[in-house]
């Protein structure tokens, strides 16, 4: 019974944002609530600033301070809550996908005057590939911003979701008075002309009451009546099942700078978020309850100590406990392995575990062992492969400079590539490896570690593609065919799977059209 209540009593979910929304903000403010961290700004360190985009060096330091705060976990209302970390960074795109395996929900934070942003639109799509229930958290309304209304639109065409307010703003900007719960019908406002206190929660049942115009003026109460009302014919009601389902998102307006709204966020979210789901292997649908244990890595993170190759690998605990120094089969590798330091992580503090439950991280250091998607078990055979690869943006030849340290350079990469830094492609044709990212940043990244790290040296040359496209087709002699004649753009990627680099959009359709019944996606398929 414990067993399953502590399944029961877990939310473990990620908040996306396009960056500078406010995830940092919200994420700090949502630890303050759980007592987790004192004060404010103990979550910046965890953030890659604008201004140390250029630097790289800087950029790891700071990803290295973040080991810390990849996962937060706090107790909150006698629930456990597990925040994954998601970098806001594009160039970490990749990052941000993988950790999305790995979560039973999401907060996706809205910038109310700049309203869905490009990577946003991306972000929610991957969580739309998937189903994750979603909940928006509409930020910065002390700002002048769009309309709610308009807003909200907008957030259903770009990103494609059916919302459902669950609380509204009164005013807006320097008019901005509080917020409406329309999930719990109670109000909160602000104090004094200083708008630095924030009211204690006063229930109004019936928002037509006089009872209203006792908090705010009677203009604010009458826009809020005639707005609440609309909220009410055009928007769905709240339907815990559509959200689960990732069918409709619920809304929230607030500051997070001002801690306004941020609380019933939080409450709300822990009564009707997803406790953790069975998750589909390639084997089978593994449901949390199962008394044997079963994980994944979704994240590796390096030991930022250029002396210490150590890592650590992020396990997502699927079904049964985990526990300490305890024998596991980890699936790919055939070994049977045991661990007597798990991490978890409280906040900016590190801890050994004893044991950890379904929806828990844990941190496994590792000194190579694991990769990207590999799955632990008592001994049965699972593959969790649903981490796919994206099709990188920017592709370059990786030269050996220093002969006699060839080994090391190999080493490097093959590690680097299971850490997900990039992407490695082995040409057919002659064996030339070509890396593959998101952002060109990762080239100095990957120079840079290579160096300091595996004390090797490495230069780069353009290689000349657009996207990676892996290869999906029943028709051997049309395959075939391909690789005859585009020799030169075939090349296998880390799991030893068929890709073609296409060097233009144009040059991929000319393929397609030549060779219809091969399929090419800019996704791995496993
Ligand atoms: P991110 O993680 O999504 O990138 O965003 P972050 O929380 O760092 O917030 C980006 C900027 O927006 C920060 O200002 C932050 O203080 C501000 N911000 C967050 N929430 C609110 C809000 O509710 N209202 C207002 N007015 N601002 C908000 P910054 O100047 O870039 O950083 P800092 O100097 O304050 O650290």
């Amino acid at each position: 019974m414990i067993f399953e209540q502590e399944i029961k009593r877990r939310r473990t979910f990620g908040i996306i944002s396009h960056p500078d929304a406010g995830k940092t903000t919200l994420t700090e403010k949502l630890l303050l609530f759980g007592g987790a961290i004192q004060e404010a700004g103990a979550v910046k360190s965890n953030k890659i600033k604008k201004a140390a985009t250029s630097d790289f060096m800087e950029i790891e330091r700071q990803r290295g301070i973040s080991v810390a705060t990849s996962v937060l976990a706090f107790e909150y209302k006698g629930y456990k809550i597990n925040i994954l970390d998601t970098p806001g960074h594009q160039d970490f795109a990749e990052d941000t996908y993988r950790t999305l395996t790995a979560v039973d929900s999401v907060i996706v934070v809205i910038d109310v005057a700049k309203g869905v942003e490009t990577q946003t639109e991306k972000l929610v799509q991957v969580c739309r590939m998937r189903d994750i229930p979603i909940i928006v958290f509409i930020n910065k309304l002390d700002r002048e911003g769009k309309d709610a209304f308009d807003l909200l639109d907008e957030i259903e065409q770009k990103l494609g979701l059916r919302l459902c307010p669950l609380s509204w703003p009164i005013g807006m900007g320097q008019d901005f008075e509080g917020v409406y719960n329309l999930w719990e019908q109670k109000l909160k406002f602000y104090l004094g002309n200083n708008k630095q206190r924030v009211s204690e929660s006063v229930e109004i049942t019936d928002i037509f009451s006089d009872d209203l115009t006792d908090f705010i003026t009677e203009r604010q109460a009458e826009k809020l009546r005639e707005e609440v009302e609309i909220v009410r014919e055009v928007y769905p009601a709240f339907d815990r099942k559509a959200y689960l389902k990732g069918q409709l998102s619920p809304v929230f307006f607030g500051s997070a700078l001002n801690n306004f709204g941020v609380a019933e966020l939080l409450d709300c979210f822990v009564e009707i978020a997803p406790w953790p789901q069975p998750k589909k292997a390639d084997e089978r649908l593994v449901d949390p309850f199962e008394p044997k244990f079963t994980g994944f890595v979704f994240k590796i993170h390096a030991n930022i100590d250029p002396n210490h190759r150590s890592r650590i690998a992020f396990v997502k605990v699927v079904s049964g406990k985990f526990e300490r120094n305890k024998n596991y089969l980890h699936v790919r590798l055939g070994k049977t392995m045991k661990f007597s330091s798990p991490n978890m992580f409280l906040a900016a503090k590190k801890e050994v575990v004893d044991e950890a439950y379904p929806g828990d991280i844990v941190g496994l250091p590792d000194s190579g062992n694991f990769r990207i998607g590999d799955s632990l078990s008592e001994g049965e055979v699972i593959h969790f492969r649903d981490i796919p690869s994206f099709s990188p943006e920017h592709f370059r030849f990786i030269n050996n400079a220093d002969p006699l340290k060839a080994k090391q350079l190999a080493k490097g990469i093959d590690q680097l590539m299971d850490e997900g830094v990039a992407q490695l492609f082995t040409l057919e044709q002659n064996g030339r490896k070509v890396i593959g990212t998101v952002g060109a940043l990762q080239y100095d990244v990957i120079q840079y570690r290579l160096e300091h790290e595996y004390g090797a040296r490495c230069t780069y040359e353009p290689f000349p593609a657009w996207k990676a496209c892996w290869i999906q087709t029943d028709n051997e002699s049309q395959l075939a065919e391909l690789r005859r004649t585009k020799q030169r753009n075939m090349a296998r990627d880390k799991h030893d799977r068929l890709v073609f680099l296409a060097d233009s959009e144009f040059n991929l359709q000319m393929t397609r059209e030549k060779f219809p019944d091969i399929q090419f996606t800019f996704k791995s398929n496993d």
